[in-house]
């Protein structure tokens, strides 16, 4: 399986909690590399640009002003199968559901406030990764 890069999300309920470097930990234990982090405040238009996907959903407004609510930590993963190992290792989108020793099993408040985000396909991760860094700031 090749090498890919991943964008990963530390989300405002995670940094609130001065959770970022026990989130850190799972990702690099499951050998993940962290080749590029920044934390920053997003703006309205970063949010809901980044969620368009999602904007006729019931739940868009709620999560854009969640995701303003405080500072994340966004970043790019590295690995081999980057994409479905992050995937698996925040597991599920609701916490309820996610496997004992996920990211969202272990820190997640709620479905809304789940503590992570990563992409979920190649085409994806290009997208989202290039909406928050320049090329000279990702260090494999
Ligand atoms: P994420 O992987 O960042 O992508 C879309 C986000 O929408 C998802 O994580 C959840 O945090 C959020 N989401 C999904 N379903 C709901 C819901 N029913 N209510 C609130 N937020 C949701």
């Amino acid at each position: 399986m090749a090498i890919q890069r991943t964008f990963s999300i530390i989300k405002p309920d995670a940094t609130e909690r001065n959770l970022t470097g026990a989130v850190n930990a799972v990702i690099e234990k499951a050998g993940l590399r962290i080749v590029a982090q920044k934390r920053i405040h997003m703006t309205r238009q970063q949010a809901e640009t980044f969620y368009a996907v999602h904007k006729e959903r019931p739940f868009f407004g709620e999560l854009v002003d969640f995701m303003i609510s405080a500072p994340v930590v966004v970043q790019v993963l590295e690995g081999e199968n980057a994409i479905a190992k992050y995937r698996d290792v925040m597991g599920a989108t609701n916490p309820a559901n996610a496997a004992e020793g996920t990211i969202r099993k272990l820190f997640a408040k709620s479905v809304g406030e789940n503590s992570v985000h990563g992409s979920d396909a190649p085409e994806t991760a290009a997208i989202e990764i290039a909406q928050f860094f320049a090329g000279n700031e990702i260090v494999g």
